[in-house]
């Protein structure tokens, strides 16, 4: 890899031992890939403080980092950490707790704020065509999808490097001709498009089919930048996609011929309602008992979401013996909570939360309309309407 000579002093450790360590892993991980240089980003998004199966080895390395005052170069915000407002309930069930304290420490430290897998819809929000390094699936996704900027999956720790250098490598989705759309998907004309659970489940069966390669999905061009979101987490969880053309949304994809880059797609795929059916089931965990625990906001909701569902809770209460949360970032969570929102809230007995239903545990059995903790968790795959009916009246199958 062509290297400059900034980047060659630090990777031979002119620097310091850390940032020359950030650097190799960088260079290595671009070698791999083929990568010719490395390119300058304008922000990053960690995925490091999720519960990954290496957490205790990240937060070490992390640990290190900050005890060597190194700064990020760049915006870069973080997932999810604890709720410290619900620490009691969560610290019954979250083992991690304390680590996470010790991450979140860590974090600040060196220069990352705001934490929330919705990074965009705070002040991390990069501008199109923008070099980004973000982890996270479904915030990739947004980015790649709906903000035009771009950013492979990077994974945890190496967000970490791209944002203390702020550089990342030079390769996939960075270049042009790699966000190329490969599969069209049709939608047939009986499916509701502006009914969220459809466009989730949707979702689901984009990413099984796409792997990795680059969806288009025609017919879409009125759902919300919300809706893409969810269907952008649902197909980024059960395939490899990290950019999805929505034409008409995405930025790069006003048509079918931008979308293709004047191309044809390799292959064409019609969804179906039954396709839609099929694919609900293959992700629901059906439980013989009703829900301890129902969540919405995974990935977390924006403010208009939470206004919308705050409005469907009018009026109604939660049943004794349920947690019905609602996940959302702290500036929402703070905003709802100073606002008149607030009594509804309180009334309806729903718990307003900055916490990620994945990273807590929630003991099951779970209920939620995530598509995305469908997949990652034995939950019961339902909409929204029906998570608040079965959180107020009961489940009927029960
Ligand atoms: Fe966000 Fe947690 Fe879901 S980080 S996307 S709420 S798994």
């Amino acid at each position: 890899m062509y290297l400059t000579r900034e980047e060659e002093e630090i990777l031979n450790g002119t620097k310091g031992e850390m940032p020359s360590k950030l650097m190799k892993l960088l260079v290595k991980l671009g070698d791999s890939f083929g990568a010719e240089q490395l390119v300058n980003i304008t922000s990053a998004h960690t995925v490091l403080n999720f519960g990954l199966n290496f957490v205790n080895a990240a937060a070490k390395v992390l640990h290190e980092i900050a005890e060597a005052e190194l700064q990020v170069k760049v915006r870069t915000t973080a997932d999810p950490i604890i709720d410290m407002d619900y620490s009691e309930e969560l610290s019954m069930v979250y083992p991690m707790f304390t680590l996470h304290e010790q991450m979140m420490a860590d974090l600040t430290k060196i220069g990352v704020h705001g934490f929330t897998c919705t990074p965009y819809l705070i002040d991390n929000k990069p501008n199109f065509g923008d070099y980004c390094a973000w982890s996270e699936s479904s915030a990739v996704i947004y980015l790649n999808s709906v903000l035009g900027a771009r950013s492979n999956r990077e994974g945890g720790l190496v967000d970490i490097a791209c944002a203390i250098l702020g550089k990342t490598s030079y390769h996939g989705l960075l270049r042009t001709e790699n966000r190329k759309g490969k599969i069209l998907f049709r939608l047939s004309a009986d499916i509701d498009k502006t009914n969220l659970f459809n466009l989730t489940s949707i979702g689901l069966l984009i990413g099984e089919i796409a792997g990795a390669k680059v969806p288009v999905i025609e017919g879409l061009e009125t759902i919300s930048y919300d809706y893409v979101k969810n269907l952008g987490a649902a197909s980024a969880s059960t395939g490899a996609v990290a950019l999805i053309h929505v034409i008409g949304k995405t930025p790069e994809a006003k048509n079918y011929e931008e979308a293709f880059q004047n191309d044809k797609p390799e292959e064409i795929v019609d969804i179906t309602l039954d396709n839609i059916k099929d694919i609900r089931e293959k992700y629901s965990t059906e439980w013989n008992k009703g829900p301890n625990n129902i969540s919405i906001g995974c990935p977390q909701l924006s403010k208009q979401e939470v206004l919308e569902l705050i409005e469907k809770l009018k009026g109604k209460r939660i049943s004794e013996g349920i947690n019905f949360w609602i996940c959302t970032n702290n500036e929402v969570k703070n905003l709802i909570l100073n606002s008149e929102y607030k009594k509804i809230l309180i009334n309806s007995g729903a718990h307003l939360t900055s916490l990620c239903p994945l990273l807590t545990a929630l003991p099951r059995p779970l209920t939620t309309n995530s598509a995305k903790t469908c997949f990652y968790s034995n939950a019961t795959y339902r909409s929204i309407e029906d998570c608040i009916k079965i959180a107020t009246e009961g489940d009927e199958n029960e």
